[in-house]
């Protein structure tokens, strides 16, 4: 190993020597409209397979796709000495559609702007994997003793429905001695965060048809059920739009509050309610302080309507009396929440009162308890401290990433967290962006955290 290559200044150089290099990579992932939730994509999802392999194979390392039940898995990987120690790294090279109106620029051509470069996908979640790349190639050419492995899954953005599948059938060659995942966000710039725990998802919707077409509602209206009308009472007897506060018995039982340690920890973060607002964009808020939003971000499940189909949406109004409507919605969980456990208490609430309301399950994730002691966890912290000059803060997310707690139960390993993202970067928003200082930084993050891995006893 020669540790003249991995000093902060070395890794910097490293970083802008391959400047070109990286914008060529990600220009090439971000082009490819790899959306999981689009079947009208799945071309473009196995172009991306193709073309992630060979980015492996371009940079000195070896890659494979491997199939599942649905979109391939990608491993790539430097290094199979069985006397080293292997850590791997996660990504998901799916993303999300783009197809809201507020984009500025065309979201499959990359741009860069200065030091910020546009698109889909360029900060959920191609950025940070080809960051994470190169790192390694940082770390390889000081002569790391290590071996470094790719996972990068193409269903994470619907759920994951084939990747327990997929590791069960391909676990023997994705054996590993840590996980590291870069899929997660920041405090806010220059304020590193790591989880310590991610909030699990269940998705749900409501139907109702109580006629066959639309009615005039001068003729039948007062006498005819209004299955909007009930869809929303439904919904209101559910939760509280206002504040958010679930209303069915037992939703909260299971609910560990965040120990005293961990709030002391958030409060030291750097977590502040304004920043949080002007990096989302946020107008308005269920409360502005910062402990409370931190609660219920982090630590706190959560019931959204996510949409309401139903009624006529033109100009104007048309006075009919709908024949069905639909509301769409998912739960947050936190630990200890049973994501089967939690739809259970909703399903038998609503067919209870309102038993000819249909109800029907989507996909569900399970929270995640993180790990917030030990040499890796440490490495985390020290890594962000060493390329950003920062201290970084074991917080929480409110998002979900269903991979996590499927690596840890099949590959019999532990996960943690090595995010570049920024609130600001605009996940799963219009004019996502990723940045060259996230980049750079990271790349220099990645590669003082191999150092450290390839000095752990297995
Ligand atoms: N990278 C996110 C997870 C995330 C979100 C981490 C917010 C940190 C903060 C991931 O790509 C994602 O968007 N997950 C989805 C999963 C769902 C679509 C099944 C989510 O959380 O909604
Ligand atoms: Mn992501
Ligand atoms: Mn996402």
């Amino acid at each position: 190993m020669n540790p003249s290559l991995l000093t902060r200044e070395a890794l910097a150089q490293f970083a802008a020597e391959s400047r070109g290099a990286f914008e060529a990579e990600l220009k090439t992932l971000v082009e490819i409209p790899s959306i999981s939730a689009d079947p009208a994509r799945q071309g473009d999802v196995r172009r991306c397979a193709e073309a992630a392999r060979s980015l492996f194979e371009r940079h000195g390392g070896k890659a494979e796709i491997l199939e599942t039940s649905g979109n391939p898995l990608i491993h790539g990987w430097f290094g199979e000495d069985p006397s080293q120690p292997t850590i791997t790294v996660y990504n998901h090279m799916d993303v999300q559609p783009a197809n809201e109106p507020e984009w500025l620029v065309d979201p499959f051509t990359f741009v860069v702007d200065g030091d910020t470069y546009k698109g889909r996908g360029s900060t959920d979640d191609k950025g940070p994997a080809v960051t994470a790349l190169f790192g390694a190639l940082a770390a390889r050419r000081a002569g790391v003793p290590l071996n470094i492995h790719f996972l990068w899954e193409l269903e994470e953005e619907i759920g994951s429905p084939s990747f327990e599948g997929g590791l069960n059938r391909h676990k023997d060659r994705l054996r590993t001695d840590a996980i590291v995942v870069s899929d997660t966000v920041w405090i806010t710039r220059g304020k590193p965060s790591t989880p310590a725990g991610l909030r699990g998802l269940k998705g749900f919707r409501l139907t109702l048809e109580t006629a066959d077409h639309d009615l005039h509602s001068g003729v039948v209206g007062g006498a005819a059920r209004n299955p909007l009308a009930e869809l929303i009472k439904v919904v209101s007897e559910m939760m509280d739009g206002e504040t958010g506060k679930v209303k069915i018995p037992g939703f909260y039982d299971d609910v560990v509050k965040p120990s005293k340690q961990e709030l002391e920890e958030w409060e030291r973060s750097g977590f502040s309610v304004a920043t949080f607002k002007k990096d989302h964009m946020i107008t308005g808020m269920r409360t502005e302080d910062p402990l409370k939003v931190m609660k219920r971000v982090w630590g706190r499940p959560t019931m959204e309507v996510h949409g309401v189909v139903g009624g006529y949406t033109g100009p104007g109004i048309k006075s009919a009396v709908p024949p069905r409507a639909e509301v769409k919605l998912s739960c947050r969980l936190v630990p200890d929440m049973d994501e089967h456990k939690t739809i259970g208490l909703i399903r038998a609430f609503v067919k209870e009162r309102f038993p000819d309301v249909q109800f029907h399950e989507e996909h569900g994730l399970a929270p995640f308890k993180g790990h917030v002691t030990g040499p890796y966890a440490q490495a985390i912290k020290d890594a962000y401290q060493f390329a950003f000059n920062a201290p970084c803060c074991f917080t929480r997310e409110g998002g979900s990433i269903g991979a996590v707690k499927t690596m840890e139960d099949i590959l019999g390993c532990q996960v943690f967290f090595l995010g570049l993202s920024l609130p600001s970067h605009g996940y799963h928003a219009p004019n996502e962006n990723y940045d060259w200082e996230q980049a750079s930084g990271g790349m220099a993050a990645f590669a003082h955290y191999f150092e450290a891995v390839s000095g752990f006893k297995p």
